[in-house]
């Protein structure tokens, strides 16, 4: 492709959609024109030195694009996915919409790139937190088979947009200034707190956004019997989520293997010293693309006989389970 292709960016003002915005940069992307769409027009971002408007979104606004990139909402990406596929663009979307959509292929590119063959003009980018565990998980399961995963999550703020992020950063402004701390991005106060309730509650008093990890790791494993439990949980951190998760695997590992085996996988970075204090942290993760895979460690509570681990896991849920995840399925898309 020698000239380029036409990228739209639609939510580009947005947490996911600005860093969109940053890694095309980055990675160097094949971008003819760039076209940045949100809501409303009248603001502009920078891209390769100069300033590009921000359009309101239109029908209009998908002619001549052949990849897009949604970061908006699921009900906005219901209505407007599919009139992008009609103009002949490639939708990469990251909302819920169509991750479960049979005909959609669900891709995070180290673990099923070859999904990507069947597309029908819509590729959905798996929930942040699937992401980052999977890209741990998935070449433990493909050595030993992972037959039950039971993973707790500690989610950053920005994993509810920018609002979430400005809003622990105003309540730590107001906490240290005395004042009444307002809430209206999540169900309580945020700052010097924790709230185990993310997305709406759904099956069995599981919220909607902790059966994303069942479901869909299912679909990007092939693994339709996989077990999951799992509890999502809002923490005071800007960027970055965490997990702890105990899987039962069906042939034995040590961790010692599991260590051997993440450090040759891509997109992981092994860091497990923990006599020097040395173990995945949201701090030492944000702004990057890496996993980070440590505190590895035989789960204590197995039955006699039976196989498994304890894994603890970092990453920036705005670049790799996000935007950078995109990114690369279009690289893939284009290529
Ligand atoms: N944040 C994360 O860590 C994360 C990770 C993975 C997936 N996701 C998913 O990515 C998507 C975007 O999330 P985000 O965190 O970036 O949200 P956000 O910061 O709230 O940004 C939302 C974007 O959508 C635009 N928008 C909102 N309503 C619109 C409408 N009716 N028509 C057109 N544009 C509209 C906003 O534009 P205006 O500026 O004009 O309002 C903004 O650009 C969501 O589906 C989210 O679930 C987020």
């Amino acid at each position: 492709m020698n000239n380029g292709v036409n990228v739209a960016v639609f939510g580009a003002t947005g947490a996911v959609g600005a860093e969109m915005v940053k890694v095309l940069e980055e990675r160097n992307f094949a971008v003819n024109n760039l076209r940045l769409l949100a809501s409303r027009g009248g603001r502009s971002m920078k891209w390769r030195g100069g300033d590009v408007p921000v359009e309101a979104v239109t029908l209009a606004s998908f002619e001549g694009i052949d990849a897009a990139l949604f970061a908006v909402e699921g009900d906005v990406s219901r209505e407007w996915a599919p009139l992008a596929v009609r103009s002949g663009a490639v939708v990469i979307d990251n909302s819920s919409a169509f991750r479960m959509d049979p005909d959609v292929p669900l891709v995070v590119p180290e673990i099923n790139e070859e999904d990507m063959v069947t597309h029908k003009g819509i590729i959905a980018n798996p929930n942040c937190s699937t992401i980052i565990a999977l890209i741990a998980l998935a070449p433990i399961h493909r050595a030993v088979g992972i037959k039950r995963l039971v993973a707790s999550t500690y989610q950053a703020v920005s994993g509810a947009g920018k609002a979430g992020l400005d809003e622990l950063e105003q309540q730590t402004r107001d906490y240290a200034q005395g004042k009444p701390l307002s809430v209206s991005a999540f169900q309580y106060q945020i700052a010097f707190n924790l709230i185990p309730h993310i997305d709406a509650f759904g099956e069995d008093d599981y919220t909607k956004e902790e059966l994303k990890m069942r479901n869909e790791s299912r679909k990007i494993l092939h693994a339709p019997d996989l077990r999951v439990s799992c509890t999502c949980v809002r923490v005071p951190v800007a960027r970055s989520h965490s997990e702890a998760l105990t899987i039962e695997t069906e042939r034995a590992i040590s961790p010692e293997e599991a260590r051997e085996i993440l450090k040759t996988a891509p997109g992981v970075k092994v860091v497990d010293a923990p006599l020097d204090k040395k173990y995945p942290m949201p701090l030492d993760t944000a702004d990057q693309d890496l996993i980070y895979v440590g505190r590895i460690r035989p789960d204590q509570s197995l039955d006699p006989g039976k196989h498994g681990l304890v894994l603890w896991v970092s990453g920036d849920q705005i670049r790799k389970g996000a935007a950078t995840n995109a990114v690369q399925i279009a690289e893939v898309v284009i290529s």
